[in-house]
């Protein structure tokens, strides 16, 4: 059917009806979502609608959005991660839309829900694009149909609201819940992200909705990864992983892939790698650089054990719930500075995690621990293991004790982190940008709060916005043992 025929139809139908809007809903009803075998039989409820547009330019539906299609018939439960731009906000709104026509009134009097991040603006702009698939294609441009409030539409009967993620309160209670869409879930406040899911979750046992949670990737042990690594057997989600090679000559052209490429955030936005925001202090190629291959891993470990190399110990303490204990140890080859070991530790007994300490001292030969000098009771212990004097307080100045880093005089050394912390940034940072670091390729913690080590201010570390910031503490408090090589400062 041609684009003037349908209108031919669609007039003539408003005639009937007096050229309602509502009449014109009534062309829903019943239709086909898309015809996936033959993309050109126009009788589906996306033809009636409009193809989606790009550009001022109409596409088809792709092959990916079939395999959301069909995986939405089999599983009610489905979290998709995806590369940006595909199409699936598009698709899901036109799919909710598709459910509260496929069957006369069969879903009427039920609720669908939408949650966004915490600004209303994106709730608004949500239920605005549902809107707007009816004021687009064959459909009339009557905004005023929709009489409801900004985060809310009615379609056939089917109440749908969206809800920012900080407001959920009001989404708990309500009844007959068909259908959840969680919209860049990952982007959620860390704390509304466990909200969402359990204010979602629990329609199970009442309705058992579709919940549908998509998100590109954000950031290491947000609410993605987390549903990530749950086990097949446990997980109550399908997973779908949607990178751009799905969209390549689909809805991206080689050209824009290849021009996002070059963007930082490439791996974050493209292809489903959980890396936050990119940070602000470490670029990019740098960081690239201090990654060593396989086999220069596998030499870096093979020295690990040697008793002709200098190797120091960085430890940030923390026995709470909001940070972990971490340790760092590197040591000095072939006038690189070498990372080999870096762990971090969820609330750990103060015995068992001195008793690892002394552990990786001994098998490492570590001949140097920088400890946060905040936390007296682990430097006593440490010294005490080793025999070394541990009444400092009072008798040296802070000065003192920083001057004594890289001597041979102590082997435990207390850092006073709150004055030295911007130093230690400052000599890391050098370090990484001269290409002195070499880091192996399975400290993945390490490496991400390098990428997203970000400063606010005056060379202070933002704890929020870099991901495992206590490895990265245990890092710079390692790298206080060294200098530059002399020809190279
Ligand atoms: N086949 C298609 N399916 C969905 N959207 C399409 C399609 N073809 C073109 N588009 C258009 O692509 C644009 C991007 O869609 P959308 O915002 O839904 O992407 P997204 O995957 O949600 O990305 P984001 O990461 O930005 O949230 C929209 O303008 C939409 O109309
Ligand atoms: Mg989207």
């Amino acid at each position: 059917m041609t684009l003037q025929n349908l209108s031919k139809i669609l007039d003539k139908y408003d005639q009937k009806l007096g050229s309602s809007s509502l009449g014109r809903f009534e062309l829903l009803k019943g239709l086909p979502f898309y015809n996936w075998q033959n993309p050109q039989d126009t009788r589906t409820l996306n033809h009636i609608i409009g193809l989606p547009q790009k550009n001022g330019q109409y596409y088809p539906l792709f092959d990916y959005e079939q395999l959301v299609f069909d995986t939405l018939q089999n599983h009610k439960q489905i979290w998709i991660k995806k590369a940006t731009g595909l199409g699936i906000t598009e698709f899901i709104v036109r799919y909710m839309a598709w459910l509260c026509f496929r069957e006369e009134h069969s879903l009427s009097g039920n609720q669908m829900c939408i949650v966004t991040g915490p600004r209303i603006e994106l709730a608004i702009t949500l239920i605005d694009r549902m809107k707007d698939l009816f004021h687009s294609g064959k459909m009339l441009n009557h905004r005023t149909i929709f009489d409801t409030k900004e985060t809310v539409i009615e379609l056939n009967g089917v109440h749908i609201e969206a809800y920012p993620s900080h407001h959920l309160d009001a989404m708990r209670g309500l009844t007959n819940v068909t259908f959840i869409y969680l919209d860049e879930a990952d982007f959620f406040p860390p704390g509304q992200q466990q909200d969402a899911r359990d204010v979602s979750e629990r329609y199970i046992a009442k309705s058992n909705p579709w919940i549908v949670m998509v998100s590109t990737p954000n950031a290491p042990e947000g609410l993605f990864e987390k549903i990530e690594r749950e086990p097949e057997g446990t997980c109550l989600y399908k997973r779908l992983f949607l990178d751009y090679t799905y969209g390549l000559d689909r809805i991206y052209t080689t050209e824009e892939i290849e021009k996002a490429k070059a963007s930082p955030s490439f791996e974050r936005e493209y292809n489903l790698k959980y890396l936050g925001k990119v940070g602000n202090v470490f670029h990019t190629l740098d960081i690239e650089a201090a990654i060593c291959t396989h086999q220069e891993a596998q030499e870096m470990m093979n020295w690990s054990t040697s008793m002709m190399i200098g190797r120091s110990m960085g430890i940030d303490v923390a026995w709470g719930d909001t940070s972990k204990f971490a340790i760092v140890i590197t040591q000095f080859r072939n006038r690189k500075v070498e990372v080999f070991y870096a762990e971090s530790f969820e609330k750990p007994q103060m015995n068992y995690i001195i008793n690892h300490i002394m552990q990786l001292k001994h098998r490492h030969h570590c001949t140097k621990i920088y400890v946060d000098g905040a936390n007296p009771e682990v430097i006593r212990e440490l010294k005490s293991r080793i025999g070394e004097y541990h009444d400092y307080y009072g008798r040296l100045t802070e000065e003192q004790i920083w001057g004594l880093r890289s001597s041979n005089s102590w082997q435990i050394i207390p850092v006073n982190f709150q004055k030295r912390h911007r130093e230690m940034l400052q000599w890391t940072y050098t370090l990484l940008s001269k290409r002195f670091i070499k880091i192996h390729p399975t400290l993945q913690k390490l490496i991400v709060s390098l990428r997203k080590a970000t400063i606010s201010d005056d060379w202070k570390l933002d704890k929020q916005q870099t991901s495992h910031s206590d490895t990265f503490d245990s890092f710079r408090l390692a790298l206080c043992n060294y200098e530059l090589p002399k020809q190279s400062a």
